[in-house]
């Protein structure tokens, strides 16, 4: 660990891989703060539409992502993050199949990135920071003492996405699920900017299988807080 630095648990892995569950899950138990880059890309693109930016307006989309106009605030233990853009809770609007994939078209720019890069490393205090991501042990946080690698089975994390929607109501086929998932998983593993890869020093857990329970136990393990 870099001395005077606070420290940092990055956790990356593929969408539905149980990621954002377990980062809020650990920063809770940890007392630390919480970083989701993910809602980043997606505001990013949110924004872009409120603007009437267009997702292949490269300079445009740089504009929108340095000015984010954006707010985290903590909600009761069990509840997402909420998140505010420009004053109005986007908290579901993010959230949909649409926003992410339209968070990873703008994801893909290099451009983009690096206007979102330092907005990330910002939420590095103390008295330490657990991160969501794709590259948060590979680009943000490549000094990280801590990095998880989280993943599971394509046909796992759509079948997990399907409860979810069932539960609020919204009616998906689970074969267009499993596609959608695995178009993102190409898009995110195969673009030259930032590709979804587990870091060299990264502890990868598959939780295929797992209940969120024994995935915890194995992240807090890894971070040495078992
Ligand atoms: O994690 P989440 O599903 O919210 O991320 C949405 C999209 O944002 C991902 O599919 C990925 O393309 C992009 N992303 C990224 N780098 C991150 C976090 C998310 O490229 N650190």
């Amino acid at each position: 660990m870099v001395h005077g630095v606070a420290p940092v648990i990055t956790v990356d892995g593929p969408g539905g891989s149980g990621k954002g569950t377990i980062t809020q899950m650990l920063a809770r138990k940890l007392g630390w703060h919480l970083l989701d880059s993910g809602a980043l890309y997606r505001l990013t693109a949110l924004a872009a539409g409120r603007q009437g930016v267009s997702l292949a307006d490269e300079e445009g989309l740089v504009k929108v992502a340095a000015g984010l106009d954006v707010a985290f605030e903590p909600t009761p233990e069990g509840e997402p993050v909420k998140v505010i853009l420009a004053g109005r809770d986007v908290t579901a609007e993010i959230r949909t199949e649409s926003a992410g994939d339209n968070a990873s078209k703008v994801a893909v720019m290099q451009s983009v990135r690096d206007a979102l890069l330092q907005r990330q490393r910002d939420f590095r205090q103390a008295p330490g920071l657990v991160a969501d991501g794709r590259d948060m042990g590979t680009v943000v946080f490549p000094d990280a003492p801590v990095k998880i690698f989280l993943t599971a089975s394509a046909e796992e994390r759509a079948q997990r996405r399907y409860g979810q929607l069932k539960d609020a109501g919204v009616n998906v086929s689970i074969d267009a699920l499993l596609e959608e998932i695995r178009v993102r998983d190409e898009r995110d593993m195969n673009r030259s900017a930032a590709p979804l890869k587990p870091a060299d020093d990264a502890q990868v857990i598959d939780s295929t299988g797992l209940s969120i329970e024994e995935v915890l136990g194995r992240c807090m393990a890894a971070a040495g807080q078992a």
